[in-house]
């Protein structure tokens, strides 16, 4: 780390010492608590900031070719068969970890908390994170009871999602297998690239962006105790999709089988204008362009069967070589810029006012060129996606529910279960109990032991679930 003296040179090189001025008005105490924060910066990335700046954003090329697609998991069951089996001996040999990013506000959503405390659930209004939770814990039943679960916080919502699992105590899953992992902040900078000030002795910082998660995993130490379990894969998901199938044995076997480093579920693509990101081909590198990034043209362009050419819609759940995600630590991903009004000091440093300026952060997705080998799986969107993302329109609180609901009733009737209701044609309002089943084979194995609850949701009285993690 810098001393003193060497960062008053380094401010100085880069044209930036007229950030002590506020400080310095204000006494030693608060340019000593500056310096302190100013000697957390790393300045490689800051010069790497400040060239992202000046530098014109790159079109997109239109060289892009869609990539191979493996069949979604609940479909084609003997098409997964030697995935499936390979999947599930690294869940049970205790090779794999979930990794869930929830590092965001649920600010867009009127909500005041983590977003993963948010009750999704139409009808018991359980959270995200308790869904979640349900299925690790239904993981842990079948196939190992140490799978352990690395939650990637913000640095806005840290403590307050460790104080969320501590009031619900870690949803039953014990808090040495679960772990926080809090993620880094990049310095605002002003269009000029100055660095912004929150309060004289401050900078503006935000969170890194979900790419933070490589650094924020290894720097926390957390990689490397998770090797030390014996752990050499990660499922990754984010904490706004209820339907994920965590865990999913088939895609990670698919992965595995590949010998891939990084690979990728998404959806089909079917309006141009639905914002998700897209996976392309381009040569042998497999990538995901942001939906910003690509021009109207291209996302409109149609294949011969009369779907879009790029279909391929990145719903943003990945598995990694935990080998992959170490080497990502170091990497340089590229900076995506947001050019935002940020409530920072004026250059006198009297007055704190929205002023232009540029937030930094990186995408994880920005890893998938560099793995080399990936695998690309389909998954269908009502059973593996619908994102919780506005509070109205589309990926909103409404949809997901709705989702939620539909794929309920449709499980149901595929595991044959019919629900002791008559209304149920009209309004299918049913929900399982968290944890219940990974799919629908799996809530037909446990069909014996299933009774409603009011609400009405199907479950397995509390005796009787214990007696299956024992047997
Ligand atoms: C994201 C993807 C998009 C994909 C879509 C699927 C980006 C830029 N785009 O869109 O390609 O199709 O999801 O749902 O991500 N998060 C952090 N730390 C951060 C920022 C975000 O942990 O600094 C987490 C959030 O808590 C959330 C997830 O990352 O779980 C996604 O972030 P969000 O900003 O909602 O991404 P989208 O723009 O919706």
């Amino acid at each position: 780390m810098l001393r003193l003296e060497e960062l008053r040179a380094t401010l100085q090189e880069r044209g930036l010492s007229s950030v002590w001025l506020a400080a310095e008005q204000c006494g030693q105490a608060s340019t000593h608590r500056l310096a302190l924060d100013l000697l957390q910066v790393d300045w490689k990335t800051y010069d790497r900031q400040r060239k992202a700046l000046l530098q014109a954003h790159a079109a997109a090329a239109a060289n892009y070719q869609p990539p191979n697609l493996i069949p979604p998991s609940l479909e084609e069951a003997s098409l997964h068969k030697d995935a499936q089996q390979c999947g599930e001996a690294a869940l049970r040999e205790g090779g794999v970890a979930i990794l869930t990013v929830a590092g965001g506000q649920a600010s867009r959503l009127g909500f005041v908390g983590p977003k993963g405390a948010f009750p999704i659930a139409p009808l018991s209004g359980s959270s995200l994170f308790q869904l979640l939770a349900g299925q690790i814990s239904r993981l842990r039943q079948l196939f190992h009871p140490g799978l352990p679960w690395v939650i990637q916080t913000g640095p806005g919502n840290h403590q307050q999602t460790v104080d969320f699992f501590q009031r619900h105590s870690f949803f039953g899953l014990g808090s040495t297998t679960v772990h926080f992992v809090c993620q880094g902040t990049l310095p605002a900078l002003s269009p000029k690239g100055q660095l912004l000030l929150a309060a004289p002795d401050k900078l503006f910082r935000n969170p890194d962006g979900h790419g933070g998660v490589f650094r924020a995993m290894k720097r926390s130490g957390c990689l490397q105790k998770l090797r030390g379990q014996g752990v050499h894969t990660l499922y990754y998901c984010q904490v706004d999709n209820p339907l994920a199938l965590v865990g999913d044995p088939i895609f990670l076997g698919h992965h595995l089988l590949a010998e891939a480093r990084m690979s990728v579920k998404v959806v089909e693509k079917t309006d141009p204008e639905e914002k998700v990101g897209l996976v392309v081909q381009e040569g042998e590198r497999t990538l995901c362009v942001e939906y910003s990034d690509l021009s109207a043209e291209i996302q409109a362009q149609r294949a011969q069967d009369g779907g879009l050419q790029f279909r391929a819609g990145n719903i943003a759940i990945h598995a990694f070589e935990l080998n992959f995600m170490e080497e990502m630590a170091e990497a340089h991903l590229p900076l995506h810029l947001a050019r935002k009004d940020i409530p920072s000091l004026t250059a006198d440093g009297f007055c704190l006012r929205k002023q232009k300026g540029v937030k930094f952060e990186t995408f994880v997705f920005d890893a998938l060129p560099l793995a080399g080998q990936t695998i690309v799986q389909m998954a269908r969107r009502d059973d593996e996606f619908a994102p919780v993302k506005n509070r109205c329109g589309v990926d909103s609180i409404a949809t997901s529910r709705q989702a939620l609901l539909q794929r309920t009733q449709r499980w149901l009737q595929q595991a044959g279960i019919e629900p002791p209701f008559t209304d149920t044609q009209k309004l299918p309002r049913m929900e399982l109990q968290p944890g219940l089943c990974l799919h629908p084979a799996d809530l037909a194995a446990q069909k014996p032991r299933l009774q409603w609850y009011p609400g009405p949701v199907l479950g397995i009285q509390k005796n009787d679930r214990k007696e299956q993690r024992n047997g």
